[in-house]
């Protein structure tokens, strides 16, 4: 009788608790740091990266990815990793026209890549997955600029391995300059008034070290609650200018950052992945998925303090992506200083830059890609095989559509695209006026995006499209695709390392 009571208690109690952790998981609130975040570091700007110019003309860059430890705001060393350093890398900078190489030497245990996200290159020198560096080796991608000044990146992406190196802490931006078309009135001084903004959330472990498992329920992979700018923990940024340009860059593995100003001031929206828009427009929220890039313009007044946010992407998903993929999550990101002077800046040029927009009627091919659990078209990524062959020189029009719940990004590789429409009829965004190569799938919608490839015809060689859910593309949710000469054919066999 007592056992059996106090067998039934132990029931009890192993029931309620139960219930109790059922609640915590479906009640849960979003991680809120809005007002909680003391801004106590002034926001690392990450150097430019040294370069010479060599007897060819080209310029020369060396990026070593390593690994070292950081100061990531816990109060002791978090091991992490980085291109010469320890943590993310230098900024590239080169003129369209320019040929550039890049000496990657590979410094740490496991293979690696570095792709150049973005950039329109021959797919030799693309850092896909085929292409892997070898521990202690090295590969020297060598190519012309050649598109408008913009805000690229590069990171690594080596198979199944992309999640966690990014996550480490290799990444890095690159930034191109159009002598033909750069606009002298926009604020253009670099780590002043002209700022790298890359942001990017951790979880840590009691140790201060970066925590890789992902949350309870996630879909995702990894969520963090901790975000950081250019790998600094709680930054504040002095202003010394009435407009400030930040170039953000979504630089997590997966979690959507949905960015407006404290006050709810609005800012001015002037350049997206492929480059500076036709004409600004001023907004009062910007949301970029992992991988998307855009060019604003903030307008301060003398000594005031002014904090970016992050707050839950649009449209607002279900209670699952709500509660277990960050849907809630709100964040205090940056906190902008105005000096107690500011010095003015140029007024806003009201045309930016001219873009001709393709015509869907030139487009040679049209696809479908519907993306579903870590499938592309119910297919996952495998190196033999093509899954689209493109002839150089034509237009082709895409749809890329989220076809389940669970939030995905489509990213193209080689070329840059103009969105079209969206799959369920709602008009595109501003956000998504000029060029982009990287673009939120909201559950269950797409877009219709259109694209040239002018260039590189290569069948041995492919490029890849793929969901920037770092996790996702991991798990094989990636495609791949080779650009041939007119009648041309795929020839993708084995791959080609770098060493070893
Ligand atoms: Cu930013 Cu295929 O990657
Ligand atoms: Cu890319
Ligand atoms: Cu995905």
């Amino acid at each position: 009788m007592r056992r059996w009571l106090i067998g039934g208690l132990m029931v009890s109690v192993l029931v309620v608790a139960g219930a109790g952790v059922g609640v915590w998981v479906l009640t849960r609130p979003g991680l809120d740091t809005v007002g909680k975040v003391a801004f106590e570091r002034r926001l690392a700007v990450p150097p430019l990266a040294k370069s010479t110019v060599d007897e060819q003309g080209r310029r020369v860059f060396d990026l070593r990815a390593q690994a070292g430890e950081s100061d990531l705001g816990r109060g002791k060393a978090t091991a992490t990793w980085g291109y010469n350093g320890s943590y993310l890398g230098p900024t590239l900078r080169a003129k369209r026209g320019e040929r550039v190489v890049v000496n990657v030497s590979n410094g740490l245990a496991e293979d690696t890549t570095v792709h150049w996200h973005g950039m329109h290159l021959p797919a030799r020198m693309d850092g896909g997955p085929q292409t892997p560096i070898r521990p202690g080796a090295a590969f020297s991608p060598e190519w012309k600029v050649d598109q408008p000044a913009a805000t690229l990146w590069y990171h690594p992406h080596p198979h199944e391995r992309t999640e966690k190196q990014v996550y480490r802490g290799l990444a890095g931006m690159f930034l191109i300059d159009d002598p033909g078309t750069d606009v002298a009135a926009l604020p253009h001084e670099y780590g002043v008034d002209d700022v790298p903004v890359m942001v990017q959330d951790k979880a840590f472990d009691d140790d201060g070290q970066l925590s890789e498992s992902g949350p309870f329920g996630s879909e995702i992979g990894i969520l963090g609650d901790s975000v950081l700018v250019n790998g600094t923990a709680g930054p504040y940024l002095d202003v010394t200018t009435s407009l400030v340009r930040l170039r953000l860059l979504n630089a997590a593995t997966a979690r959507i950052f949905n960015f407006s100003l404290s006050d709810g001031r609005p800012f001015t929206l002037i350049g997206t992945d492929g480059g500076l828009l036709d004409r600004p427009h001023r907004l009062d929220r910007l949301q970029l998925s992992v991988g998307e890039r855009a060019e604003v313009l903030v307008a301060m007044r003398p000594g005031e303090r002014v904090v970016l946010r992050s707050g839950p992407p649009a449209p607002e998903g279900d209670f699952a992506i709500r509660r277990f993929q960050g849907g809630g999550d709100r964040f205090d990101v940056l906190e902008l200083r105005a000096a107690a002077a500011l010095r003015d800046s140029p007024a806003t040029p009201g045309t930016l830059v001219e873009t001709p927009r393709l015509d869907p009627a030139s487009a040679a091919q049209t696809r479908e890609m519907t993306f579903t659990e870590r499938d592309i078209n119910g297919r996952k990524m495998e190196g033999a095989r093509v899954d689209a062959v493109v002839t150089r020189d034509t237009t082709e029009v895409w749809t890329v559509r989220n076809g389940h719940g669970t939030p995905h990004s489509f990213h193209l590789h080689d070329v840059q695209f103009q969105v079209l429409s969206r799959t369920g009829g709602e008009p595109v965004p501003p956000s998504l006026s000029g060029w982009k190569d990287t673009v939120y799938l909201p559950p269950h919608e797409g877009y219709t995006v259109i694209m040239r490839f002018a260039d590189f015809a290569d069948p041995e060689t492919p490029y890849m499209f793929h969901c920037h859910v770092l996790r996702h593309e991991d798990e094989g949710m990636m495609g791949q695709f080779v650009v041939v000469e007119p009648g041309g054919s795929a020839r993708v066999g084995a791959h080609h390392s770098h060493g070893g």
